[in-house]
């Protein structure tokens, strides 16, 4: 019991302080379960609607065919747009008609891009602290949870679909994903 005790303080400890996502993962069974929930939540940011602004190139993109923003739209040096053009100059701080918008609409880093990676790679990405903004397993899931361009997806005005999971459904597969050891798939 008493080891049984010590063990389990040590996981928690460990789950805490590491760096990485290393989550100890207990039962057997969970590796599998986590990549099932993986599944779904690659479903979503593979989506448009995030890909668009998860690029791996120097400028956003549109559409369901995310193809190259209009107007030469580039991400210039602070992923805010070249210095004439600003992405606040035509995105507000909600949807104004065909015009997507949200609070800061800038788009994510080149490090935070994934455009056509492959899930392993994907995963990876998503999971690496000198990628992702330093999060950890908890602040990914408070990223998903509650940022104002992620939500901006499910509701993205115009006639643009939103992700093919709802935004509870997804949080939910987040939250499996990451408590069972946030594994990823192999390359
Ligand atoms: C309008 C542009 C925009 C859209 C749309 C958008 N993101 Fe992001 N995303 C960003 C920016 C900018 C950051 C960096 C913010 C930060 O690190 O605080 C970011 C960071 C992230 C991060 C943390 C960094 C990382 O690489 O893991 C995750 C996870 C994420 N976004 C998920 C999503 C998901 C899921 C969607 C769609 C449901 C989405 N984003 C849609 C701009 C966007
Ligand atoms: C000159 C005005 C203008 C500027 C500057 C601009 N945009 Fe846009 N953007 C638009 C318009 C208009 C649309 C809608 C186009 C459409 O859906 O047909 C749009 C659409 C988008 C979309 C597509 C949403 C989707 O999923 O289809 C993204 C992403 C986006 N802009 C990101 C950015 C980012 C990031 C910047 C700054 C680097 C930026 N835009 C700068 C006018 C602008």
């Amino acid at each position: 019991m008493r080891v049984l005790a010590t063990l389990g303080t040590l996981a928690c400890v460990l789950a805490l302080t590491l760096p990485a996502l290393s989550v100890v993962s207990a039962a057997p069974g969970d590796e599998a379960k986590s990549l099932a929930a993986f599944e779904t939540v690659a479903k979503v940011l593979n989506h448009p609607r995030c890909m668009n602004c998860h690029t791996t190139v120097a400028w956003p993109t549109q559409g369901d065919d995310r193809h190259r923003h209009t107007l030469n739209v580039a991400r210039g040096t602070d992923d805010r747009g070249a210095a004439g053009l600003r992405c606040t100059t035509c995105h507000k701080d909600k949807n104004v008609a065909n015009i997507p918008g949200a609070k800061d609409w800038h788009m994510a880093s080149l490090a935070q891009g994934w455009t056509d990676l492959p899930p392993a790679a994907l995963c990876r990405a998503v999971t690496d602290p000198t990628k992702n903004g330093n999060r950890t397993g908890a602040k990914i899931i408070e990223h998903l949870e509650a940022d104002r361009l992620v939500l901006w997806a499910w509701t993205p005005g115009g006639k643009r679909t939103a992700p093919p999971v709802a935004h509870k459904d997804f949080l939910a597969a987040a939250q499996t994903w990451i408590t069972t050891g946030a594994h990823c798939p192999k390359p």
